[in-house]
């Protein structure tokens, strides 16, 4: 197999369409789902680990949820390229090669992700692909690469305006692109001078934040920045840390171009089910690419009723704007996301982060901001993790919310069906590039 279906007809209907946003290769038209080595094996990757992870992903059946990409993370060559400048798989971590690693997947009907940076080397001092970018692009093609994880490690101070870092991540874009072959392009730059200005006509998602951690909310001088404008993204970021960096970067994604929170740290010890949740459900409606990143062999079952909760991951991949927040108190924060299909339609996300079990009443007014007419009607609402039936409101909502929880409620008008308020819209939907 060498490009799905799907993928191909919409490869082609994109080189047609010039209208196109985004990167022009018509893929991650909803944010991509799937699975990194990084944050389980860290340098330590090989054939087995990979191709284990891809059979136990299968075996799961998580790809019917839509986690569809396998992606392989740094450490995955050799510390020289080769005479003619090419990068080198390391033969012992891959004996048969990385074409064959690309094939196998492919044969599970899954996609292949490979990771290089746009520096001297990868983060884990392996070669990068600054000033190689053709030919690391070409020899990606040629295994059949179907994504690829793009970093920012020894950049050689070619960042420090939006420009220069436009400049620098946009050869590999081109690169990719002249390859005829569509690959997902995810910049991983950590959000360093402002990648959501620039990076939606180049790349297909772009970090905005260091790396994360697995835990909930701690401040750490390795992530010393708590704004989405930083001088020095680190790592060891917090859930919530990257959630408030993020809350106002929702404006500037679209379809085939998202702001990416870093991997999930669903199914990873020492946060709880709740924090879990939590984490799973932010991530999910601001459209970040839902990429696992637990040792996917030993899904424990309540990782795995979070990962598959399909109302939840229809936020991520359904007819919903971007998530939004209405507002942020010392112990609450509340979220929005519109229904994209004229419904009228709303879902609510109320986050405690507090240290207690609480209780919280939310106004009409805090929900429909700047629509009078949607506050007026009445709302059926369903719990989307409990699955209850909350009944029919009006005018605001009351609801418990445990400790580092959250509490999500999709709202179904439920008013007179011919004077049904319409959602305002800031950005295209999918259906309509
Ligand atoms: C970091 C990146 C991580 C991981 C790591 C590999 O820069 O943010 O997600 O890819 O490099 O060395």
């Amino acid at each position: 197999m060498v490009i799905p279906q799907t993928h191909r007809a919409v490869f082609a209907l994109a080189m047609v369409l010039k209208t196109i946003h985004a990167i022009d290769n018509g893929l991650a038209l909803t944010p991509q789902m799937g699975w990194n080595t990084w944050n389980t094996f860290a340098c330590n990757i090989n054939e087995d680990t990979i191709l284990g992870a891809a059979k136990a992903l299968k075996k799961l059946k998580l790809d019917e949820y839509g986690y569809h990409y396998v992606v392989m993370d740094d450490c995955w060559s050799l510390h020289q390229r080769n005479a003619t400048g090419y990068l080198q798989y390391d033969p012992v971590k891959f004996p048969k090669g990385i074409k064959h690693l690309a094939d196998e997947i492919h044969a599970m009907g899954l996609g292949f992700g490979m990771y290089s940076s746009a520096g001297k080397y990868t983060c884990g001092r392996y070669p990068g692909s600054l000033a190689f970018e053709e030919k690391d692009a070409d020899l990606f093609a040629e295994w059949e690469v179907d994504y690829l994880k793009y970093d920012n490690c020894f950049n050689d101070g070619q960042s420090g305006t939006p420009l220069i870092s436009f400049e620098r991540y946009e050869v590999m874009s081109k690169a990719l692109n002249r390859t005829g072959r569509p690959i997902l392009y995810s910049m991983c730059n950590w959000g360093e001078d402002s990648p959501w200005d620039w990076a939606p006509t180049i790349a297909n998602s772009w970090r905005m934040s260091g790396d994360i951690i697995n835990v909930f909310d701690r401040y750490d001088d390795r992530c010393p920045c708590e704004d989405y404008i930083c001088r020095l993204p680190g790592h060891h970021c917090s859930i919530m840390n990257i959630i408030n960096k993020a809350a106002p970067l929702g404006q500037k994604a679209h379809a085939g171009a998202w702001n990416d929170l870093d991997m999930l740290e669903v199914g990873n010890e020492n946060l709880d089910y709740e924090e879990q949740k939590l984490h799973f459900t932010i991530w999910a409606m601001v459209k970040s690419p839902l990429i696992m990143g637990h040792d996917i062999t030993h899904t424990s079952d309540q990782a795995l009723e979070i990962l598959t909760n399909k109302d939840i991951i229809d936020l991520s991949q359904g007819k919903w704007g971007i998530g939004y927040r209405s507002y942020k108190k010392t112990n609450s924060q509340l979220w929005l996301q519109d229904a994209t299909d004229n419904s009228g339609n709303m879902v609510i996300a109320l986050i405690n982060n507090g240290e207690k079990d609480d209780e919280f009443t939310i106004g009409f007014e805090d929900i429909f901001l700047d629509e009078w007419e949607r506050r007026k009607a009445g709302y059926k609402v369903k719990d989307l993790w409990t699955k209850d039936d909350l009944g029919v409101i009006e005018k605001k909502i009351k609801i418990k919310v445990k400790r580092h929880g959250i509490f999500v409620g999709r709202m179904e008008f439920a008013g007179d069906p011919k004077i049904k308020p319409r959602a305002k819209k800031f950005h295209a939907d999918p259906d309509e590039l």
